[in-house]
């Protein structure tokens, strides 16, 4: 695989002292009532934001956050909170102009002194963005000389700050956390040490047949588990009773299984799972992949399933892992996930865990195991289609 940051500069290289430097950052972080639950975006963000301020650059942060409708009550995807974080974590003032563009936004840009920083507001908050519009994103242009993107959660998106503004730009590169992400994830497609063991989790096949036919080509192991499991266990005839089960996507499975045996890629499945009546039960119980009871929905992996996935960790050189073991949102049915997240924290492999909800898992899981993992992603959806070997506008639009 050729190397995917060939041809694209980084801000070390890139002419930012004293400049106006646009850094489009991912800060949409999870928030509850207001109050960010889950900072990691921000503070990964941060070696980029002050080596910027390190060599005197005016920095201008943009990003973007949830995904507000037009004509809607929008206010809560403000991303002031972002700013007072951002503020905390650099000890040093956040400007906020209300707007992303405008004359308040330009006042408040061009008073910026050498080692100062701003962040525009929500440049969803303008549909413009979305459609990558090319007059917005000249007017977002003007505002700077040089233009990083270190937004690697958003690089899947041909949005105008992620890409068509890129291009008014003949000095523009990548920041630090772009490049760490795209090093860390080509590693486990590119020519991964073995024994390499891929594990996969989350509600549905469908949303991973592309990721699981690339690593069909370059793993040794591929452990499935959560929900998607369901519908490989029904596609050898497992009868998974009331679990969510992809009726229409079990000759799916079949042929995924079937090409795996080709590639000699061992495909482990659970051999007990964690059944309740519904979602919301107080606890589960745990039985045989072979005895699920009636009416009972599989909502985790069981015991001996944990100890069985586990242990291909012990002799692997490369583990990835994208996708829950089960509900771990619930107590009664976070022992899996927890379990896989302990295991392959503690193996002394190149281990990558995607973002989106298996990197939430593994801060959730706490003991520190996030500090253990060798990659944690911060992108969810731009992480598995890296994976998928799929183009991430964000990132070709820096080339040359
Ligand atoms: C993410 O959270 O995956 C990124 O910030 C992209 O957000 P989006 O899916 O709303 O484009």
């Amino acid at each position: 695989m050729s190397n995917l940051l060939d041809g694209i500069r980084t801000i070390r290289d890139l002419p930012i002292d004293n400049k106006r430097t646009f850094i489009r950052v991912d800060f949409n972080v999870p928030m509850e009532d207001g109050v960010i639950t889950d900072d990691l975006r921000i503070r990964e963000a941060l070696p980029t934001i002050k080596h910027a301020l390190e060599r005197e650059s005016r920095v201008i942060l943009g990003s973007h956050m949830g995904r507000p409708k037009p004509g809607k009550d929008n206010s809560k995807y403000s991303l002031e909170a972002c700013g007072i974080r951002l503020a905390e974590l650099l000890d040093a003032e956040v400007h906020m102009p209300d707007d992303c563009f405008g004359d308040a936004a330009k006042k408040v840009i061009f008073d910026l002194r050498a080692g100062q920083v701003c962040l525009l507001e929500n440049l969803r908050f303008h549909p413009e963005e979305e459609a990558d519009d090319e007059a917005f994103a000249l007017k977002l242009s003007e505002m700077a000389e040089v233009y990083v993107n270190d937004a690697f959660g958003a690089v899947h998106r041909a949005h105008a700050s992620v890409h068509r503004m890129a291009k008014f730009f003949r000095d523009r590169g990548c920041g630090f956390l772009l490049e760490k992400e795209i090093a860390a994830l080509s590693k486990v497609i590119g020519q991964p040490e073995r024994p390499y063991v891929a594990i996969l989790g989350g509600a549905k096949v469908s949303d991973k047949i592309a990721v699981v036919e690339t690593l069909l080509k370059v793993c040794d192991t591929l452990v499935i588990g959560g929900a998607m499991a369901n519908t490989f266990l029904a596609a050898k005839r497992h009868n998974m009773q009331a679990s969510l089960v992809e009726e229409d996507k079990l000759a799916l499975a079949r042929t995924i299984l079937e090409k795996a045996d080709a590639a000699k890629v061992e495909v482990d499945l659970p051999i007990d799972v964690v059944v309740a009546s519904s979602t919301q039960a107080e606890e589960g119980q745990v039985v045989a992949i072979n005895a699920v009871p009636s009416g009972k929905m599989a909502l985790d992996i069981g015991p001996k399933s944990i100890e069985r996935f586990s242990k291909h960790f012990g002799s692997a050189k490369t583990i990835f892992w994208n996708g829950p073991m089960g509900l771990f949102e619930r107590a009664p049915f976070s022992n899996g996930t927890f379990g896989v997240a302990r295991a392959m924290a503690s193996s002394s492999a190149f281990t990558v865990v995607g973002g989106g909800d298996s990197a939430a898992a593994v801060h959730a899981a706490g003991d520190g195991l996030a500090a253990k993992m060798s990659h944690i992603s911060t992108g969810g959806g731009a992480s598995l289609e890296l994976i998928e070997g799929r183009k991430l506008p964000g990132v070709e639009v820096l080339r040359g």
